[in-house]
């Protein structure tokens, strides 16, 4: 199955359960300016969970474009991914545990037709804070879901929320897919993250309201939250054991392929990942810059041309395959297509402005690491990584990539004084040139 497929199928099935299609929002939050990006399904919610009336009503279906920058670092194995879509349905304060959980069954086992032993769930283990889940469990008894593939866990694995520092947030019951490889250890479970159970959908029972102060009191309404990824429910039901594997990305991976001289899967997939998320930032308006969510759209440009050098693809290349990218992502998204020049344009921009320093940072890199190899440190001082950020534009994670790289560190520390300093500076200086002018004013 598709992951189109896979997208249209859950969507007709909740609509089915009386759900109300809604669309996705765009990836920069319209109405909360404490978030970068949409980091899950139920943030542009929040205030119909806390318990605002939704126009669309009680139960709403959509699948929501997400952006994550927190695992930005574990790209590049075979499950991380910054952009990625989440599917959910919601109650506010509709239905609950019984028949979120019934859904969520009959979903995997009759629509997706997952064989049940496949299935391993868990549900919170209950604290100071909140009871234990027996009533999920139950219901998952009652679907069938044998005992002994039940697990129950603290607040670490099963509890949900809130998406900031305060809002709801809940105890969850998540659902693992058995990929049937060896068990690691004795006591191997879905908590222990060693493959062999798959987390692919995560229902949150939203009843509490984290507040600032840290309690959890009990909102006026209890609300269910769900979400499936559609890239690794897709990976799944194609028996894949890596996500890049799935339509999505693999003509991609395969053009990498063909123009690589230096085959390295984690450039691979860094450049698949960072690519895709470029893509969609762009298409939501963000442009790259040096603050908030443009330093994030530039950082994630700069590491993906930095990877096409180091794996030998000539960069001229780059537009092919952006080119390329955007028609199969289109099929999901289809104002991509509409959009394509346009997209294509931003990229092409940020990639003219990075190579024309890419080959002299390197340069100045290089001469850093003699310097420390030569005085047997194994640390990059912070001053080298500030100069290459200021004058050859490298964030201060390519640097500190191509320090790993050699088997060296970054003085991230000093890094961050001396940029602290910097903006200090001009800041004052920015004051200063405003009060010269209205002093003139005057
Ligand atoms: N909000 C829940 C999650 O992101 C469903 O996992």
């Amino acid at each position: 199955m598709k992951a189109i497929e896979l997208r249209n199928k859950y969507l007709k099935f909740f609509e089915k359960h009386g759900h109300k299609i809604i669309p996705s929002s765009p990836l920069v939050p319209e109405n909360d300016p404490s978030v970068l990006f949409t980091t899950a399904g139920m943030q542009p919610l929040i205030p119909y969970l806390l318990g605002e009336t939704h126009p669309a009503g009680k139960r709403l279906t959509d699948y929501q474009k997400c952006l994550r920058t927190d695992d930005i670092e574990d790209v590049g194995d075979t499950g991380h991914l910054t952009y990625f879509e989440m599917m959910g349905n919601w109650s506010l304060g509709d239905y609950f545990k019984e028949e979120s959980i019934k859904m969520s069954y009959e979903f995997l086992t009759t629509e997706l037709n997952i064989p049940v032993e496949r299935i391993f769930v868990t549900c919170f283990e209950g604290d100071n804070d909140c009871p234990r889940d027996i009533e999920a469990a139950k219901v998952w008894e009652k679907c069938g879901i044998a005992p002994e593939r039940i697990f129950f866990f603290g607040k670490k694995e099963n509890w949900w929320g809130p998406a900031g520092t305060h809002g709801p947030c809940g105890p969850d019951t998540e659902i693992f897919y058995d990929t049937g490889k060896e068990k690691c250890c004795k006591t191997c479970n879905p908590s222990c993250g060693c493959g062999k159970y798959l987390e692919i959908w995560n229902n949150v029972f939203m009843q509490y309201n984290k507040t600032v102060d840290g309690k959890y009191e009990e909102l006026k309404q209890k609300n269910v939250d769900t979400g499936l990824g559609l890239e690794r429910a897709t990976m799944i039901l194609q028996g894949k054991n890596n996500v890049f594997e799935i339509e999505i990305f693999k003509p991609i991976l395969e053009e990498l392929e063909k123009f690589s001289s230096n085959h390295d899967m984690k450039s691979f997939r860094i450049i698949l990942d960072h690519l895709r998320a470029s893509i969609m930032l762009v298409q939501d308006g963000v442009r790259p810059g040096n603050i908030e969510q443009g330093y994030i759209l530039r950082r994630l440009l700069r590491r993906t041309i930095r990877h096409f050098k180091k794996i030998g693809i000539d960069i001229v290349n780059l537009e092919k395959i952006v080119d390329n990218y955007i028609d199969i992502l289109g099929e999901l998204y289809p104002e991509l297509t509409e959009n394509k020049v346009k997209i294509k344009n931003v990229i092409e921009e940020e990639k003219n402005k990075f190579i024309k320093t890419l080959a002299n940072g390197e340069r100045e890199f290089n001469k850093a690491l003699v310097k420390a190899q030569n005085s047997n440190e194994n640390i990059i001082d912070g001053q080298v990584v500030f100069n290459l950020y200021e004058t050859y534009g490298f964030p201060p994670e390519i640097t500190s990539e191509l320090a790993k790289e050699q088997g060296f560190e970054v003085d991230l520390n000093k890094f961050n004084e001396l940029y602290k300093q910097h903006q200090e500076k001009s800041r004052a200086g920015a004051e200063q040139k405003f009060k010269g002018r209205f002093s003139r004013k005057e």
